[in-house]
């Protein structure tokens, strides 16, 4: 038997042997952080996809995320650290439904959350991820836009953009969306003096102190002169927060917040993957790698 510690120091010594980025998005567990090269958010995961120096990568995280790294650094071998990861915002809309709205729509810009598939992603104009949504709207060069598939991170980014105009389609996180104004009013009534932060993700009726991304969320927790803090997204947050401010207390909005997708990945499946024996190598057509690829550079740019 392995202990969880010689665990990691296995993987530490085996990605540096054989040359492996380990990519980590923050809602991977806190062993798996501490083995990664980078942990983020979407964003972060975006620009270090595209500036590793590794021959090879290991996300951390679901499918999307690991394509995105495919389609950025194509001369690379990219895996995804277990299989099953997928993000279900991403399956909620399909080609034939997007080009769909577009003729209907043909003078809107499609903006796309990165939470999609990369077929998706050849027809739309710009991607956009929580923490650069705002910025890049508000730069797109058209006032009316087609926002998919969040609904919630549409209306948040919406409610800040009010000259121009906005359509959305129905869809959004299934994780985030369990959380209630009922959640709210629980957490508040139980934690007076907390400040509540929750993810954009969330229910606009939210009545966050902050709303973010997740590096945003743990950015203002720690830069925050409060000492208690309710957290709004998927709950492994709460425990990052904890070991980075032994100082302060961080509560979860929901029990329930919790993402399976991003749970699925364990310590020993990425143990097996630096040793050559799991995960899944991402191989993508490149037509469509290619076309995918405008719309994130088109972000990478715009968000700078
Ligand atoms: P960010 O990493 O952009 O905060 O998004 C959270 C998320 O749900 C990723 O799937
Ligand atoms: Fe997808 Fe939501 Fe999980 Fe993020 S938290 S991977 S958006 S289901």
């Amino acid at each position: 038997m392995m202990t969880t510690r010689q665990l990691q120091d296995e993987i530490l010594r085996l990605k540096k042997e054989k040359d492996i980025c380990i990519l980590a998005h923050a809602y991977q567990s806190h062993e798996i952080l501490e083995v990664a090269d980078y942990t983020g958010d979407s964003y972060g995961l975006s620009q270090q996809a595209a500036k590793a120096p590794q021959k090879n990568v290991l996300m951390c995280g679901v499918r999307f995320m690991a394509e995105t790294v495919k389609i950025l650094s194509p001369e690379k071998k990219v895996y995804l650290s277990n299989s099953g990861a997928g993000c279900p915002m991403a399956e909620q809309l399909d080609v034939e439904m997007l080009s769909a709205l577009k003729e209907s729509n043909p003078d809107y810009t499609v903006v796309a959350y990165i939470n999609t598939t990369s077929e998706l992603k050849t027809i739309c104009d710009v991607c956009v991820t929580s923490s650069s949504a705002l910025k890049i709207v508000n730069n797109i060069d058209n006032d009316k836009i087609l926002f998919i598939p969040d609904c919630n991170l549409g209306a948040w980014v919406e409610k800040q953009v009010p000259q121009k105009t906005f359509k959305f389609v129905h869809g959004g996180c299934p994780t985030h969306l369990r959380m209630s104004v009922r959640d709210v009013k629980k957490a508040r009534a139980a934690h007076p003096e907390a400040k509540l932060l929750v993810h954009p993700e969330c229910l606009p009726e939210a009545m966050a102190d902050y709303i973010g991304s997740t590096t945003g969320i743990m950015k203002y927790a720690k830069e925050s002169n409060a000492k208690e803090f309710i957290i709004g997204t998927e709950n492994s947050i709460v425990q990052h927060l904890q070991y980075e401010c032994p100082d302060k207390k961080f509560y979860p909005l929901s029990k329930d917040c919790v993402c399976h997708n991003m749970k699925l990945t364990t310590l020993m499946d990425v143990y097996n993957c630096v040793c050559g024996q799991g995960g899944e190598e991402i191989k993508l057509d490149e037509n469509v790698r290619v076309k995918a690829k405008a719309c994130i550079d088109t972000m990478l740019t715009m968000g700078e």
